[in-house]
């Protein structure tokens, strides 16, 4: 049964805001997203196995411990979640990253794929897959489906921002993979954007309209 998880660290929401306030310009939209893609990694990785090894301090033996278990990989859904990548590498420094590319058709609003490149050894990794927005669902949805496809086993989603429509379609694609967002928003608007969101992410990342 896949899970939601909504994190509430108080750092996360108080830059949350400012994400999505129209006012925030490019550069400080860029900067706190990566601030926000850290703290979200910081909490996703709570339960990450940890194994006892024994090293030397310079004053004695040191029974102590180290992560162990699958390597993680990084999956960010072009444009938008480019943003958050790098600020998942500041504490997951050793992760693969792949990319799916995939666009929203305006008019259907339904997900186009345009580029897929994967590590070679997904099936071996804990993949988280990223987006700061998960509005109807459909991208998240779509690029999952793609890596199961290429055999992925192990999957989570982590996205900024929800719509309950999103959380619902990815929950009833895909049963075994949880869900990590900063906030669960209101509803959808007609043109398919969370309200009240912080508009379209790529847009607000790269500077264009
Ligand atoms: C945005 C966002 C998600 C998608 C969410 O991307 O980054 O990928 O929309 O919508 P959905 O849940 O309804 O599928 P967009 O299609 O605008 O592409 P972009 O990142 O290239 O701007
Ligand atoms: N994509 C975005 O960038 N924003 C939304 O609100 C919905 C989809």
């Amino acid at each position: 049964m896949s899970k939601l998880y909504v994190f509430d660290h108080p750092l996360i929401q108080h830059k949350l805001t400012y994400i999505r306030d129209k006012n925030t310009g490019t550069k400080e939209f860029r900067e706190l997203v990566d601030e926000v893609a850290t703290l979200m990694a910081y909490e996703i990785t709570r339960n990450l196995p940890l194994e006892e090894v024994t090293i030397e301090t310079p004053v004695s033996l040191a029974k102590t411990k180290v992560v162990s278990g699958k390597k993680i990989g990084l999956v960010p859904i072009l444009r938008a979640g480019l943003g958050m990548v790098d600020g998942i590498l500041k504490i997951i420094p050793a992760a693969k990253v792949g990319h799916v590319g995939l666009y929203r058709d305006p008019e259907t609003l339904k997900p186009v794929e345009y580029y897929l490149k994967l590590p070679s050894d997904i099936a071996e990794r804990d993949l988280i897959v990223i987006d700061p927005m998960l509005a109807t669902g459909g991208s998240a949805s779509a690029a999952i489906q793609l890596l199961k496809e290429k055999g992925a086993q192990n999957i989570k989603l982590m996205c900024l921002i929800a719509a309950p429509e999103g959380i619902n379609q990815v929950q009833q694609d895909h049963d075994d993979v949880d869900i990590y967002v900063a906030a669960v928003d209101e509803k959808l608007n007609d043109h398919g954007y969370i309200v009240p969101g912080l508009g379209d992410a790529g847009d607000r990342l790269f500077g264009t309209k």
